[in-house]
């Protein structure tokens, strides 16, 4: 099949994506699949092989005037405008497949507010949280359990982020948030081990093993993400077999749960038990002894996506090579276009 894989983007992510696209274009020729790649610059144009890339709704994407035959459009784009809805809306305008999540999928997990709410009206466990400048929002953030974690509502890699320890320096962490997304949102801390959990498919989907990040940095900022050697990935990670089920049938829930389809990566907080045993469970919600409490953090709809990215080594680990994978979310893109072309509006 012939592929447009889109990378760069307008975000702050611009770079990490060019690799995440890069990757996955040699990933779908090793697959046997024809790639035709596609840069978007920072100014949100669009390029392929220097040349301008034109979007023509109803008909698909043109060269040089001529249009180009396409079976599906792969965005590998991280954040604002790419990850979020936008560019999926775009594709929905040409009427292409394309990999991963809908518009409303990519928008609700985008914004880290709407998913959380989303989510409590569901009943997955999660941190508690206030959203800043709403009625009484800082007497509420205030009454979160520290350290609070202050945060952009719809962004990523860990920009904007401020851990804040001192009530002091809230207001300082909101504003410099806010620089980022009018939307901010202030979360309780939990003292968690890192978990995440990659997720294929589309109405079945289906979750990888869980990995686990280990940073040796405080906690896993944009430096510790990108830096080479500043933190491991477990894949799988050390969790027994009844966390690990639990973990798994949760991401799964939870990709369904907001509408997602393709892929995403769903990330986790697991606490453990620390009581000892036999000691009573002193607080309600607190993990029975011997039992973790599973909370979610945030799903990624677009995760990084090298080959040596958390999302494709915990598929490596579950026993699905880099090349199939990506071949597979192609077939589900496909898969997905034909259902929703089912539908008349
Ligand atoms: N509520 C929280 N409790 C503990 N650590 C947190 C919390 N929120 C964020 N963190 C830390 O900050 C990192 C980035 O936060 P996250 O919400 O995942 O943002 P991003 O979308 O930028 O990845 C997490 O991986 C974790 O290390
Ligand atoms: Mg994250």
């Amino acid at each position: 099949m012939r592929v447009a894989v889109l990378s760069g983007g307008r975000s702050s992510e611009h770079d990490i994506s060019l690799l995440s696209g890069e990757a996955v274009a040699e990933g779908l020729e090793a697959a046997g699949h024809e790639v035709i790649r596609i840069q978007i610059e920072k100014s949100g144009l669009w390029i392929t092989d220097g040349h301008p890339v034109e979007i023509r709704p109803g008909e698909g994407l043109a060269v040089d005037g001529d249009l180009v035959s396409l079976d599906a459009v792969f965005p590998v784009l991280h954040g604002p405008f790419g990850e979020d809805g936008v560019t999926q809306g775009a594709l929905d305008t040409i009427g292409v497949p394309y990999a991963g999540s809908d518009v409303l999928a990519s928008a609700v997990c985008m914004d880290k507010l709407t998913l959380k709410r989303l989510c409590g009206f569901h009943g997955i466990p999660q941190v508690g949280f206030v959203q800043a400048f709403t009625p009484g929002w800082k007497e509420q953030a205030l009454e979160l359990e520290f350290p609070l974690w202050v945060k952009p509502s719809r962004l990523g890699s860990s920009v904007g982020i401020s851990k804040v320890t001192d009530r002091d320096d809230l207001d300082a962490a909101v504003r410099e948030a806010a620089k980022f997304d009018p939307r901010v949102i202030i979360e309780a801390n939990s003292p968690g081990r890192e978990i995440e959990c990659s997720v294929l498919g589309n109405e079945d989907a289906e979750a990888s093993l869980p990995g686990e990040i280990l940073t040796d940095d405080e906690w896993y900022d944009y430096e510790a993400k990108y830096t080479e050697g500043r933190t491991r990935i477990a894949a799988p990670a050390d969790l027994d077999d009844k966390t690990t089920a639990a973990v798994r049938d949760l991401a799964t829930r939870v990709f369904t749960m907001a509408g997602c389809s393709g892929l995403a990566r769903c990330d986790f907080f697991v606490e453990e038990d620390t009581a000892e045993p036999g000691e009573a469970v002193t607080e309600p919600g607190e993990p029975a002894p011997g039992q973790s409490r599973i909370l979610l953090n945030e799903i990624n709809t677009i995760p990084g996506f090298t080959r040596t990215s958390v999302y494709a080594k915990l598929w490596e680990a579950t026993g699905l090579a880099y090349p199939d994978l990506c071949d597979r979310l192609v077939e589900l893109a496909i898969q997905r276009h034909k259902s929703a072309s089912e539908h008349s509006f």
